[in-house]
């Protein structure tokens, strides 16, 4: 059977979702958050609940500073993904990401599966998404239809060469994408993400960003879901044994994510940083936050979750877990957490220390 563009990009989206739920696509790489430490106070002098979680993202306050990383939507089905991911955000009061809305682009038909999202909450904060691909392939003028498929707060430009590489049906031209991003920052009705998709974003490239306008960076660090390993079952299934064996040859490329936090966040403060590629614990976000990001975003073990049944017990707990390791540091409000003591060991030390960056 030969397949339109359409459904081609859909059923990508059915096979991501079962290979993320069902094969092993973390590591080699970790997140080099084991090399970082916060000392806890043993007796916390302020109770977890006098705790404020509150942050500001997009013109929006959220209760907590977490959100689901894109994912979904673009495929039949989908749209029930989307609808309890929304609810659950909605109840906690934390923000989402929609998957790539490519295939709404090229079937309309699909445009409710994201829509869902704002219909269960008009207040969330939700952000689109589209590949660097698709916007170098449309123009800036696919930021008008992304929104006009579904009212968003800001929207994720995902940058995903090494997946592309990978990919039986890849794409390339990715040469022309700090151009493409450029005039997206111009023009866009709302404010640009630029977003990795787990392979991390350097302080040098964070430069060239901030120096085009970029002022919200998803940096998406290695060590958790790796893009190379999903690709890899893909291709493997596929019987494509090329593209298994680059996919193979690149899946410990990447910054872990804790080193890729204090490189961006070394660049400049205005910049707002979204840590995420591999959290998976309270802790792993406070460590984020004390290296330098605004907030947090998780996607697979959301995926996880969401297919055990357990979406609204795993964030409700991720959150309280959170609260209970600020009040043991002392911190009353998200944007002190820098201002805890924190300890840098092994690795990461040598790597903050060999690119010269100081953890503020
Ligand atoms: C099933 C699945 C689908 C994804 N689809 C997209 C997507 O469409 N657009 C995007 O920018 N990132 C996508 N991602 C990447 C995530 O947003 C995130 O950057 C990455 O998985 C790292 O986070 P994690 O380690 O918490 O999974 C997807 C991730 C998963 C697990």
């Amino acid at each position: 059977m030969v397949l339109g563009e359409a459904e081609r990009t859909s059923r990508r989206k059915i096979e991501h979702i079962e290979i993320v739920l069902n094969k092993p696509v973390e590591g080699p790489q970790t997140t080099w958050f084991e090399y970082v430490f916060l000392p806890t106070r043993a007796l916390p002098k302020v109770d977890p609940e006098k705790i404020s979680t509150a942050v500001n993202f997009l013109g929006k306050t959220m209760g907590a500073p977490l959100i689901i990383e894109a994912m979904t939507g673009g495929a039949p089905g989908t749209e029930l993904i989307n609808r309890s991911l929304a609810e659950v955000a909605c109840q906690l009061d934390i923000g989402m990401g929609l998957g790539s809305q490519r295939a709404a682009l090229e079937s309309r038909e699909l445009a409710h599966t994201y829509r869902v999202a704002r219909d269960v909450c008009p207040d969330l904060v939700l952000l689109g998404n589209i590949g660097i691909a698709e916007l170098i392939k449309y123009g800036v003028s696919v930021l008008e239809s992304l929104t006009s498929i579904v009212e968003v707060d800001g929207i994720a430009v995902h940058l995903n060469y090494f997946q592309e590489v990978v990919q039986p049906e890849g794409a390339l031209g990715f040469s022309r994408g700090l151009e493409a991003i450029s005039k997206a920052v111009d023009v866009s009705p709302v404010p640009i993400i630029v977003k990795e998709v787990g392979f991390g974003i350097s302080k040098e490239f964070a430069e060239e960003l901030y120096s085009i306008g970029v002022k919200y960076v998803d940096i998406a660090g290695a060590g958790g879901t790796n893009w190379a390993l999903v690709e890899l079952y893909r291709a493997a299934s596929a019987g494509n044994i090329i593209k298994q064996n680059i996919a193979d040859g690149i899946k410990e490329v990447g910054i872990p994510t804790a080193a890729s936090i204090a490189e961006v966040r070394n660049v400049s403060d205005e910049l707002f940083i979204i840590g995420s590629g591999g959290i998976r614990t309270p802790y792993d976000a406070v460590k984020a936050l004390r290296l330098g990001a605004n907030i947090v975003g998780m996607a697979r073990p959301v995926l996880l979750a969401y297919s055990r049944n357990t979406l609204r017990e795993f964030l409700e707990a991720f959150i309280l877990g959170f609260k209970a390791i600020l009040a043991s540091l002392g911190v009353i409000t998200v944007s002190d957490i820098v201002k805890s003591p924190v300890v840098v060991v092994g690795l990461l030390k040598e790597w903050l220390d060999l690119r010269g960056i100081k953890i503020h």
